[in-house]
């Protein structure tokens, strides 16, 4: 385990367990699509996520990305989420499959529903690999999520504490000193 962590919230095997459930889910989801849905990865914190989802799934997906970011350094979300580089496919008359790490506050979410909904999507499905309702500002719920977990300050498997620890292959518990001596 990495030393600045307090614990393993989430272990590689039980992600990879959960992710096997989620993309049977999508597979039935999708199952009479004619045309391939557009999956779009929510970046940076959804990568690792996204990846290992989309290559579960047998349907077959266009894969495309978009950044947003509302946290900058700080821990709270900036309630603005901005578009920092869009996607390349046009999104009209699409079943779009919106894939986020986690879903905190609810603004990225809602910004990106209505943003896409806004483009005309077909059909707008979310999955998510964490929930975090305790955090909620805004009214909002993935079609899918995979864990719901308690308010802590998590790092690993993409998510990160000011850019670091995005590569871990686990989900851990950042421990207080590590993010209070800032
Ligand atoms: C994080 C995360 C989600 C969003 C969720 O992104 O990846 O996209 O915040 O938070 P919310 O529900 O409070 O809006 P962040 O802006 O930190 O960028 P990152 O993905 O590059 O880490």
């Amino acid at each position: 385990m990495n030393k600045d962590l307090e614990r393993i919230m989430l272990t590689e095997d039980q992600i990879r367990a959960r992710v096997k459930e989620a993309a049977a889910w999508l597979d039935e989801k999708y199952k009479n699509c004619t045309e391939p849905p557009l999956a779009v990865s929510v970046l940076k914190g959804s990568v690792m996520f996204f990846c290992d989802l989309v290559r579960e799934m047998k349907t077959l997906v266009q894969m495309d990305f978009m950044t947003m970011s509302s946290y900058g350094h700080s821990s709270e979300s900036s309630g603005m989420p901005k578009i920092v580089m869009d996607l390349a496919a046009p999104v009209a008359g699409r079943d779009v499959l919106l894939v986020e790490d986690i879903v905190d506050s609810g603004h990225t979410l809602v910004k990106m529903r209505e943003l896409l909904q806004g483009r005309g999507a077909k059909s707008f499905t979310v999955i998510t690999l964490l929930d975090k309702p305790a955090r909620r500002q805004v009214e909002v719920k993935a079609d899918y999520s995979c864990f719901e977990i308690e308010n802590e300050f998590i790092v690993g498997y993409g998510l990160d504490y000011a850019q670091r620890y995005r590569n871990l292959p686990y989900i851990g518990v950042l421990k207080h000193e590590i993010y209070e001596k800032k």
